[in-house]
């Protein structure tokens, strides 16, 4: 048996691959095109925990958790005949699919980045639908991080999944719609799409898992090693999300800053949970698969942006850091009371009890970021948006000239 873990030298698909390589004997394929480490250079940041060559990150696995089943392929998903090769060479009855290029302010800068986001995020998951099924590999099961983003923020509870529509007196379930609100996000309200119908086409069994803002610096793998197994740590305005941003904030001595009310939730996961599920259903037993097509939410709790910036503040100050919270008028045009609310019954019942609160998780993170308090004040202007505007602005005069 193969696992294919896509996106793997990325944030969530490195302890992801780790969990289930040292859960099984079986082979684990990793694939990355660095993209990841690229982009975040690009903005003039850097991950706050150093990650080192995927080399020595496989090494390391090897000599710290014993997995000898680790291999890694460094490839780019876009590119068809690289993925009928991959596909071929390797026969994968597994495929964890977490590349992408998954920040929404990215791909909003500008309409090249917008293209380059859509692009890169579908044409990468078509190639490995439409591969499985040249390939005669129909029956591995295609598991996909996608986004709690697709649901946006409706007035009712979000479902699992579908929806029920009644329209003319008659009900059926619909997907639910694309609601996504960046060119990002709808990358993944298309991939969702493009899963069902390769469902529905090619009998592929879909496990579409849809991510909450995942949080936390470590998992059981992690932990068992020195720094050559961290995962990375983004914390810019571009690539650094919410809570993560806010923390890396707090150890550089900047007030965290909330706009508006801040009352609206937002759903969120540790990266323990988020690592466990996936593994749950890479190793699950072909036979014993819930379904053969699943929506999983991928959420544990819906949190309020205050709660979040009040809960980093409190955690803050038992690592010595001293931390306002101070609430600015809300340049975007959103409910900043939406409370928002989630089933999860799917995912909660892949993981059992949920492992880390969002507590314990930003404990986590105030230890890790502690350590690298000198790189994150050093790209402290990096929390705010400006590098790639500036230079658009600049190529834009330029080309006026
Ligand atoms: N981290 C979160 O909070 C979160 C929330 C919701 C959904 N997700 C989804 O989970 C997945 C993993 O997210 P992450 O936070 O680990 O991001 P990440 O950027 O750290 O990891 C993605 C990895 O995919 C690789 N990649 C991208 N395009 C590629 C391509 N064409 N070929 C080969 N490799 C490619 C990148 O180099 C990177 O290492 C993504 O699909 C993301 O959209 C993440």
């Amino acid at each position: 048996m193969t696992t294919l873990v896509t996106g793997a030298d990325g944030y969530l698909g490195w302890p992801t691959a780790l969990r289930i390589a040292d859960r099984t004997d079986d082979r684990v394929v990793l694939v990355d095109n660095f993209g990841r480490r690229e982009w975040v250079g690009e903005i003039g940041s850097t991950s706050a925990v150093p990650i080192r060559p995927m080399d020595e990150r496989i090494g390391a696995a090897k000599s710290r958790l014993g997995t000898r089943n680790l291999s890694f392929v460094e490839g780019d998903l876009t590119d068809k005949s690289f993925v009928d090769e991959l596909l071929a060479v390797h026969e994968p009855d597994t495929v964890v699919h977490a590349a992408a290029q998954p920040s929404a302010p990215y791909s909003q800068i500008n309409g090249e980045r917008a293209n380059y986001t859509q692009h890169n995020n579908l044409q990468a998951t078509r190639n490995l639908l439409w591969g499985l099924e040249e390939h005669d590999l129909t029956d591995t099961h295609f598991i996909e991080t996608t986004t709690t983003g697709v649901y946006g923020a409706p007035e009712f509870p979000i479902p699992e999944g579908g929806a029920t529509m009644e329209n003319q007196g008659e009900r059926d379930e619909v997907p639910f719609p694309a609601m996504a609100g960046s060119w990002y996000h709808l990358t993944k309200s298309h991939d969702a799409a493009n899963m069902r119908l390769a469902h529905k086409q090619f009998d592929i069994p879909v496990s579409d898992v849809r991510t909450a803002i995942v949080y936390g610096t470590e998992t059981a793998e992690t932990r068992a090693g020195d720094y050559h197994l961290k995962t990375r740590f983004d914390f810019d305005y571009y690539f650094g999300t919410v809570a993560h941003r806010f923390c890396a904030q707090a150890v550089a001595g900047y007030p965290v800053t909330v706009y508006g009310k801040g009352e609206q939730r937002k759903p969120f996961i540790s990266l323990e949970d988020a690592v466990e599920g996936l593994a749950q259903l890479a190793l699950a037993d072909p036979e014993t698969r819930p379904d053969d097509f699943a929506v999983y939410n991928q959420v544990t709790r819906a949190i309020s942006i205050v709660e979040v910036a009040e809960t980093i503040a409190d955690v803050a100050a038992e690592f010595d850091y001293e931390v306002a919270v101070e609430h600015f008028e809300n340049p975007r045009d959103e409910d900043e009371t939406h409370k928002m609310e989630i089933e999860n019954d799917n995912y909660a019942g892949l993981i059992g009890e949920q492992a880390q609160t969002f507590e314990e998780g930003v404990r986590d993170i105030f230890e890790t970021l502690e350590q690298y308090e000198d790189t994150i004040t050093a790209h402290e202007d990096r929390f705010l948006p400006g590098v790639l505007e500036e230079q658009n602005e600049q190529t834009a005069a330029e080309a006026d000239d």
